[in-house]
């Protein structure tokens, strides 16, 4: 049993205030929380005279230097203060620590004093029954983190299943959610970190870390969709990526031969599969060392990529960290990093060597700003050659000969960066940030070579604010039914956790799937944000044709619908480089109100294996994908659309006045339902009422300027809304005006719908002369058209649930009433 620590029941505390909080003193225990916003508060401690350095890998300095004055309240049993949304309490003889809402309402509460344990501490919080946890990155399980425990230790985890822990990320960052109400929990220690959410005591959640400062931020919605954007304003936004990053990316490990990349990429074009990269592994490289090309399979590798080009592929080369350990050998990452003295060391001075993909390899000491810029110039040759995006792989990082399978603990970082003092650091610090910084130097390194290119990188391992620099996927899954559902809730955890832009192997690393799996591989991804397939060596092939025409056939078809999508994905990008609001989304991020009891849908059996794209599509892939039994999907609100046929989802029938007596169920607990019968070649998809979803003619990669109209399927609801956003698609002139936006709205009245067409904002000029207007779920007398109030007479088509018709968009906007004919 561990005792009561004795400081934390010192009841001689003393507090001085702060103009934004308090500090509270107990023996030789301090506790600080200050309010950098009225809604977001630091809480940290100090055991001994100082308090730990103000420096973070993750939270922002402007976060960190906001300040709020807060009012103090204090009485005889503790020290408070209170912020324009917040009220704060410590007990004066216990530290623990309760945050209220304005309205008295206990938003988080500790459940006992702090633990410390030599270098260790833990943080002991209240765990109500109907409070449930997300985030913490792409950790595997249900969506919903209660009852499990957690480790953040970055970790190769190939092959990972279900029960795997830890795994390459560590984002110590959560959110709880009850009754509706939202907070943030930001810990933000680069040590070895656990999080126990009622796995040892059920009424008590925990989190702590080995070593390092008991620093955290506590961040108030109430609505989910606000604890996001606040945690973007701790951590940063991801930067938007190039357009071409979410078309379909073909990968593979490895295509053997540049003959093999200019074979796989003329296929994808010959059978007209829309894609827009195409990765070179490990194998390019020669014996494995990264920055080096194998010169007999990859002869010609700017030639190649000058082929690529020319059918609208993009290149993303593998560019892993270890450095071969080869001295005299006119390897230039080695001779350029001894040099420089880039390398992590061994306690007694010597650089650190271990084993990886190139034999013994030496480590890049990514925490000084010298070394990531040395490692940005090692791009130049590649890019120079035409490379477009980089993937950072290995970078937890993965060493295949120490006992724990990564630098041994003690090895020595040295810290050298602007906002830290510098001093060195054992590998049990820096582990969990490296592979982070190590996305960044690639990140800023490209920017060095191409200020006016947007990067694209992909990352593996990366901490909390690692979404500035890299996308990233959730890394050696395997290719099973199961595999397939897990990557659901893991996009799911990623989004919240700040990674906007994230997927997971198409059709599983490890392993060949059958083409059924395969197939529903496709589906699914192509409403994820990065969708990417890729497999193994030694697998079978897993390219759109394999397994036969008429699986190639779904798989294209589905293609094509994400390349139609595309202006949507992209609105949802640049929304996401904003705000942080990821791409993907849980259920009840959008509809956190879905029930009276206010418990998040997802959590609900006929939900559990749903997710948004956006806020406007629900997609709902079976719950047992190998099974053929029929299932039910569970919406979060009352009315959607069948994206595929535009048929309004029926609303349940009203329960008959002869079934209210008690003993009969009077109909659904949620608004609406409804039951499908799963089928190979569907995936069931939805449109909320209310959405206008901007649509692109299919073309085969997104360099390719679409030919037609853009159509704007707006499918009716109360008030509809919906947006559009271009730009170039590859450089920063965005942030100098060049981009259109276009919103759209519209009501319904007695009369009909009255929709607005925004005018063009920006100066990037729209790849339409016209829209195609398509509305959804009008009444069947309502086809009178007037555009400006001028009637529309040609070009109409009424199909069983639409009526569609065309406008000319000179960028001025327009008002279009459609009216019940007389
Ligand atoms: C790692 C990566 C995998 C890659 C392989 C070879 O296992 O996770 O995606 O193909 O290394 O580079």
């Amino acid at each position: 049993m561990p005792q009561p620590d004795s400081r934390a029941l010192n009841p001689t505390s003393t507090v001085s205030p702060l103009v934004n909080g308090i500090e509270v003193q107990a023996g030789d225990l301090r506790e600080r929380i200050v309010a950098l916003r009225d809604d977001v508060l630091r809480v940290t401690y100090a055991r001994g005279t100082s308090f730990p350095e103000d420096a973070s890998w993750a939270v922002l300095a402007t976060a960190r230097h906001s300040a709020v004055p807060v009012t103090m309240e204090t009485n005889a049993d503790h020290f408070g203060f209170r912020t324009r949304a917040l009220a704060v309490e410590i007990d004066r003889s216990t530290l623990q620590l309760v945050v209220r809402d304005l309205s008295d309402a206990v938003l988080q509460q500790d459940a006992r004093p702090v633990r410390f344990d030599g270098d260790a501490f833990r943080v002991y919080k209240s765990m109500p029954r109907d409070e449930h946890y997300f985030g913490l990155g792409d950790k595997t399980g249900p969506l919903d983190r209660r009852n499990e425990a957690f480790t953040l230790w970055n970790t190769d985890a190939y092959r990972f299943q279900e029960s795997t822990d830890p795994l390459y990320k560590s984002i110590p960052y959560f959110m709880t959610f009850r009754a509706g109400t939202a907070l943030g929990v930001l810990l933000d220690d680069t040590w070895r970190t656990s999080f126990d959410f009622g796995k040892e005591s059920s009424d008590i959640y925990s989190f702590g870390a080995s070593a390092g400062p008991l620093d955290y931020y506590l961040f108030y919605g109430p609505a989910p969709r606000q604890v996001i954007e606040t945690y973007a304003w701790l951590t940063g936004t991801p930067p938007l990526p190039p357009l071409w990053a979410f078309g379909f990316q073909q990968s593979r490990y490895s295509y053997m031969s540049q003959s093999r990349v200019l074979q796989v990429a003329n296929r994808l074009r010959a059978d007209s599969i829309p894609a827009d990269a195409i990765y070179l592994d490990i194998d390019f490289q020669d014996r494995n060392r990264p920055f080096t090309v194998n010169r007999v399979a990859f002869p010609d590798i700017a030639g190649m990529v000058v082929q690529l080009k020319a059918i609208n592929f993009h290149v993303v080369a593998i560019t892993d960290l270890h450095i071969a350990n080869v001295p005299a050998h006119n390897y230039f990452p080695y001779d350029s990093g001894i040099a420089g003295d880039h390398f992590v060391k061994n306690p007694d001075g010597s650089v650190f060597t271990g084993r990886v993909w190139p034999g013994p390899s030496v480590f890049p000491d990514f925490t000084r700003q010298q070394t990531r810029a040395w490692w940005g110039t090692l791009y130049r040759d590649l890019h120079r050659d035409g490379i477009d995006g980089f993937w950072n792989d290995m970078n937890e990082p993965s060493v295949f000969d120490t006992p724990n399978l990564t630098m041994p603990e003690n090895a020595v970082h040295r810290i050298d960066e602007p906002g830290f003092a510098a001093r060195t650091a054992t590998h049990a610090e820096i582990h969990d940030v490296y592979g982070m910084e190590n996305s960044r130097a690639t990140f800023d390194g490209l920017l060095k070579l191409d200020p006016n290119s947007r990067p694209f990188v992909l990352t593996r391992a990366t901490y909390a604010g690692g979404q500035r620099y890299a996308a990233t996927w959730t890394g050696d899954n395997s290719s099973s039914w199961n595999h397939l559902r897990l990557a659901t809730p893991m996009l799911e955890n990623l989004g919240l956790s700040g990674f906007a832009f994230s997927g997971a192997d198409v059709g599983g690393y490890a392993g060949t799937p059958s083409p059924e799996l395969l197939t529903k591989w496709f589906e699914v991804a192509a409403f994820q944000p990065i969708d990417r397939d890729h497999t193994e060596k030694g697998t079978g092939d897993q390219e759109p044709w394999v397994g036969g025409s008429d699986q190639e056939a779904i798989r294209r078809r589905f293609i094509d619908t994400r390349y139609q999508l595309m202006p949507y994905l992209y609105t949802l990008a640049e929304e996401a480089s904003r705000t942080g609001l990821p791409m993907l989304r849980p259920l009840f991020l959008e509809f956190p109100d879905a029930f009276a009891d206010r418990h998040p849908i997802d959590i609900d059996n006929n939900a559990s294996g749903e997710f948004l794209l956006g806020a406007d599509l629900l997609i709902a892939p079976p719950p047992y994908l190998d099974e053929r039994d029929g299932y039910s999907i569970e919406f979060p609100s009352r009315d959607w659309y069948d994206f595929w046929t535009g048929a309004k989802i029926p609303a349940p029938a009203p329960p008959s006045p002869d079934t209210s007596s008690p003993s009969v169920p009077t109909g659904p607990s949620v608004p609406l339902s409804a039951r499908v019968t799963p089928d190979p070649a569907q995936l069931p998809v939805y449109v909320r009422a209310g959405s206008i979803l901007p649509i692109a003619p299919v073309t085969q990669s997104t360099n390719e300027i679409p030919r037609g109209a853009l159509t704007l399927r707006v499918y009716a609801g109360d008030n509809c809304t919906g947006e559009v956003y271009q730009d170039d698609g590859k450089t920063y002139a965005f942030q100098h005006g060049a981009y259109l936006r276009m919103k759209f709205n519209c009501q319904r009245d007695a009369e009909g719908m009255h929709l607005k067409i925004g005018s063009h904002e920006g100066s990037y000029p729209a790849w339409w002369k016209e829209i195609q207007v398509e509305i959804y779920g009008l009444s069947r007398d309502q086809d009178e058209i007037f555009v400006n109030s001028r009637r529309v007479s040609e070009r109409i088509e009424v199909k069983s649930h639409s009526l569609s018709f065309f406008i000319t968009d000179g960028g001025t906007g327009a008002n279009i009433d459609v009216l019940a004919g007389k």
